[in-house]
């Protein structure tokens, strides 16, 4: 996936487009997350915080719920976006989810400075622990 391919640019502009839906009064770290899925379908989300701040879930997490309640079980690529000065990489818990769904996804990280990074999930979260191993048993 190249960065500057239309369908790149696609995924992080929607990703910058949701993180104007961000909740997020007690971090006042706004993200935005774009799933693009195997059939071609692009799902956003926002993180959305909460006064009790353990229940706040990442942008990349909303993203990829809402991907999977609207029938998609495979994610090709995740783009995040934040308004930092340094692109931001997905945090444990979500690399952990978009595993699920993505082993190989290819992560986007862009920030309003610079360019956009790209990694894999499988860069990001080597050895994951998924569903093979519930089956390995
Ligand atoms: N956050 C995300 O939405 N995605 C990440 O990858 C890192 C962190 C959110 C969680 C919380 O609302 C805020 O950023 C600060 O941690």
């Amino acid at each position: 996936m190249s960065l500057s391919s239309p369908r790149c640019r696609r995924l992080v502009s929607a990703a910058r487009q949701a993180a104007e839906a961000a909740y997020a009064p007690y971090s006042k770290f706004p993200v935005g997350a774009a799933v693009l899925t195997a059939s071609g379908r692009i799902f956003t989300g926002c993180n959305v915080e909460n006064a009790s701040y353990g229940l706040s879930c990442c942008a990349e997490r909303t993203a990829v719920f809402k991907a999977v309640a609207g029938g998609a079980r495979k994610i090709v690529a995740v783009a995040v976006y934040t308004l930092t000065l340094k692109p931001t990489l997905p945090c444990g818990a979500c690399r952990q989810v978009i595993h699920e769904f993505g082993p190989k996804a290819v992560i986007l990280c862009a920030c309003r400075s610079r360019e956009p990074i790209e990694t894999t999930l499988d860069q990001l979260l080597p050895g994951a622990f998924g569903p093979a191993a519930l089956r390995s048993r």
